[in-house]
């Protein structure tokens, strides 16, 4: 991952000896540790292994059992520290999207600024659209929350909690409940916060996101914080046994196209043994070899003119069966439905459903400005 941020070691968070039991069960149990400023910090682990709990209790919608939190030098843990206080510093967002329905979208964002950080109309208008138009949503600004996608709701919800300035920003899997032809435009929208440097702790199951938009990786298990580390070591060298169990389950390959005439017959051989290694059905590996095959050599490489920069993207969750192929590239938008190789476009469409993902100035990283998904069909 290529954070642009360095942590500076100004102390935002510290959780010290925290416990939350449900009478037997001990989701959090003695979990310490401490958030520096601009850190973004993912928190990945098995279901039931308390993450919601542990942001719960950081916002106080759960109370500890034992243990303290401290916000900056303060402790929100003592008995009667105003809960108002605590979540003017702590901003959420929820699986789903929590926005006032008889508010647009520009009232959703201002209305806590108004009432809690009493700021005058104009200027929490001007934050509001500030933070809207970081999450490409100022041409939406007059819509009600009826009228947006679920993608869209969730990019409001986090310009609205950005939008009161929080020390800290919670995520509880912030894109497992959209389609998945949402999830990339609101993880894009969460790497630019890492980017930025607004301090946060992100719980997702996605291990891609973990990794894009994180500096520090948790992976609790057991009641605590059972390995952690960089995104790189968690990902690719994990020390303990139960890390590596469960980050093993998911592979990603990428293949880049930078030649016209690259080496296709060793990029498809490494496919097939990505496909094997990961257990994937022959007729699934087939297919996928296929989709390569017409999508880069008959199709986009055809119409590029000049030197191509492709990347062929395969990743692949053991744990939720699912398989993810990304095709991304640099310069203008390509023609991938109407070529004119007829025989390529049938057979892609055969295996797959394409889905074009929606630039933004933040997909611009490495010089890839367009991409799209390609789905299997369900019958392979
Ligand atoms: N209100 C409650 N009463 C009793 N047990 C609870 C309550 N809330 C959570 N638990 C239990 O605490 C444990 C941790 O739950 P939590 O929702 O924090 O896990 P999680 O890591 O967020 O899981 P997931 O990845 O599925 O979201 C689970 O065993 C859950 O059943
Ligand atoms: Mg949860």
């Amino acid at each position: 991952m290529n954070n642009t941020h360095e942590s500076t070691k100004e102390i935002v968070l510290k959780v010290s000896n925290l416990t939350k039991a449900y009478g037997e069960v001990k989701p959090i149990n003695q979990m310490s540790f401490e958030v520096y400023k601009n850190d973004a910090i993912a928190i990945i682990g098995p279901s039931g292994t308390g993450k919601s709990t542990l942001l719960r209790m950081i916002n106080m919608l759960n109370t500890p059992t034992s243990g303290q939190i401290f916000l900056g030098d303060e402790e929100v843990t003592k008995e009667g520290y105003p809960l108002n206080k605590l979540r003017l510093k702590v901003g959420m967002v929820f699986q789903s999207y929590t926005l006032f329905s008889h508010m647009t979208v520009i009232e959703n964002c201002m209305d806590a600024q108004i009432k809690l950080l009493k700021r005058s109309r104009q200027e929490a208008y001007a934050r509001a659209y500030d933070e809207l138009n970081k999450v490409h949503m100022t041409d939406h600004i007059l819509k009600y929350p009826d009228q947006l996608s679920g993608g869209q709701k969730q990019r409001v919800a986090i310009a609205r909690a950005l939008a009161m300035d929080p020390e800290i920003l919670l995520l509880d899997e912030p894109t497992s409940a959209l389609d998945p032809t949402m999830v990339s435009e609101v993880e894009t929208v969460i790497k630019s916060l890492s980017k930025r440097g607004i301090t946060m702790l992100i719980v997702t199951h996605e291990m891609r996101l973990a990794r894009a938009a994180s500096n520090r990786v948790f992976f609790l298990t057991g009641g605590s914080i059972y390995e952690e580390g960089s995104p790189e070591k968690i990902f690719d060298n994990p020390e303990r046994e139960a890390t590596k169990n469960f980050v093993k389950r998911i592979k990603k390959k990428e293949w880049l196209i930078k030649n016209k005439d690259f080496d296709f017959l060793t990029s498809i051989s490494e496919i097939d043994s990505f496909c094997r290694d990961a257990d994937i059905s022959i007729k699934t590996n087939k297919a996928i070899q296929s989709i390569f095959e017409e999508t880069v050599t008959q199709i986009m490489l055809p119409q590029i003119k000049g030197q191509p920069l492709i990347k062929f993207t395969l990743e692949y969750s053991g744990q939720s069966q699912l398989l993810r192929l990304m095709i991304e590239y640099a310069g203008p938008k390509l023609r991938i439905t109407d070529t004119d190789n007829e025989m390529a476009k049938n057979l892609l469409l055969y295996y797959s459903d394409i889905i074009e993902v929606e630039p933004t100035s933040d997909d611009l990283n490495d010089g890839f400005n367009n991409a799209f998904e390609l789905k299997l069909k369900k019958s392979l």
